[in-house]
């Protein structure tokens, strides 16, 4: 064979194997046109090759350089057309099943507390009840002294709140400043601060800045060094009320309670009332909650004590109020049957997404 006609046969050869392979659709063409081309036995390369030999002899070093090229050419070609395929798996060779149902996205959700907390604030809102929020940093007035808390009493001991090293407490604590541990707080600020142990304080933060009629509820969190387990965490939220008006009675706390409850829980929901005491409200009492077994404490309520009032600058004598204070992770636990808290604050995406 001429060295001419040889140089064009793999020419044509090449061209056509770098058109096939680049036109091969899926894994099982792209093997036909492997077959074809690069088979061992009779592939059409194999075929060429025996041309070399008719060649004339002078000419074979020439015609098997030519070869040699063709060779790279078409085993490149066909190596370009296998990575093509292999990051296509539509092109796998197993035909795609349109009528399959799609994998389903996960969409992200509210946490089952802050749901909580966006129902309780809806439900309140319904019974005329406005929003209001307080820093979660506080004051030994507000958290305390204001809601007629003395310094005697066990609440305020150190090891019962988180109390904060600011600047002043650490200069205290080292004797480099006068100490006002003793002192009792006021209501210019400037003690001791302490993560606030409870949602009370916004009331005083309200009434300070405003003349009745008062109609709030604040949610937040609150802090107690507790040691966790199944009922308490170090942190946890509370829902707080307050309403003050002229002749506001017992019966105004309860009934809005007893809404409420049954507005959260269903009508199937009984609340009751147990004589208890706190230094805020006078009468106290701490409200349990039921569905014909037994009774839950949810939290505690009462009448504003008038030295709250007198604290604020209101007249006992003319105005009246009642206060609650609920447990948000209680009442949450109980609504899904949650028996352990703690499981809020795990964030495992197992149990959160349940309340998705
Ligand atoms: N602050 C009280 C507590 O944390 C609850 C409460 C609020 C009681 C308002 C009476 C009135 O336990």
């Amino acid at each position: 064979m001429a060295l001419a006609e040889f140089i064009a046969e793999l020419e044509e050869l090449a061209a056509g194997a770098e058109s096939t392979f680049a036109l091969a659709a899926d894994m099982p063409a792209l093997e036909a046109a492997r077959v074809e081309f690069l088979g061992a036995k009779n592939g059409r390369l194999k075929t060429a090759q025996k041309g070399l030999g008719s060649v004339a002899g002078a000419d074979k070093p020439v015609a098997g350089k030519q070869f040699n090229g063709a060779k790279e050419r078409i085993e490149a070609a066909f190596a370009a057309a296998q990575a093509r395929l292999e990051t296509n798996p539509a092109a796998s060779g197993t035909p795609f099943d349109i009528t399959l149902p799609g994998k389903r996205l996960r969409l992200g959700h509210l946490h089952p507390i802050t749901q909580t907390i966006e129902e309780l604030k809806e439900i309140m809102g319904r019974l005329g009840f406005t929003v209001t929020e307080g820093p979660e940093i506080e004051d030994e007035w507000h958290n305390f002294e204001a809601l007629n808390i003395p310094l005697s009493h066990p609440a305020r001991d150190p090891l019962e709140n988180f109390y904060l090293a600011t600047a002043q407490k650490l200069a205290n604590d080292t004797g480099a400043a006068k100490t006002s541990e003793s002192a009792p707080a006021s209501a210019s600020g400037g003690g001791p601060l302490l993560l606030r142990s409870q949602t009370s304080t916004v009331q005083i933060r309200v009434m300070e800045q405003t003349r009745p009629p008062i109609r709030i509820i604040s949610l937040g969190r609150v802090y107690r060094p507790d040691d966790a387990d199944a009922t308490h965490y170090p942190m946890f939220h509370q829902i707080e009320g307050l309403l003050v008006d002229r002749h506001v009675t017992m019966a105004d706390l309860k009934s809005t309670l007893r809404l409420f409850a049954s507005s959260f829980f269903g009508r199937d929901v009984h609340i009751r009332f147990r004589p208890s005491f706190f230094p805020f409200t006078e009468p106290s009492v701490e409200v349990d909650m039921s569905w014909g077994e037994r009774w839950i404490e949810m939290g505690g309520a009462g009448m504003v004590d008038p030295n709250v009032f007198r604290a604020v600058g209101y007249d006992p004598d003319v105005f009246s109020g009642f206060a609650f204070g609920l447990g948000v992770e209680r009442v949450c636990a109980r609504r899904h049957n949650v028996t352990d808290i703690r499981e809020f604050y795990k964030n495992d995406v197992r149990f959160l997404h349940q309340f998705g």
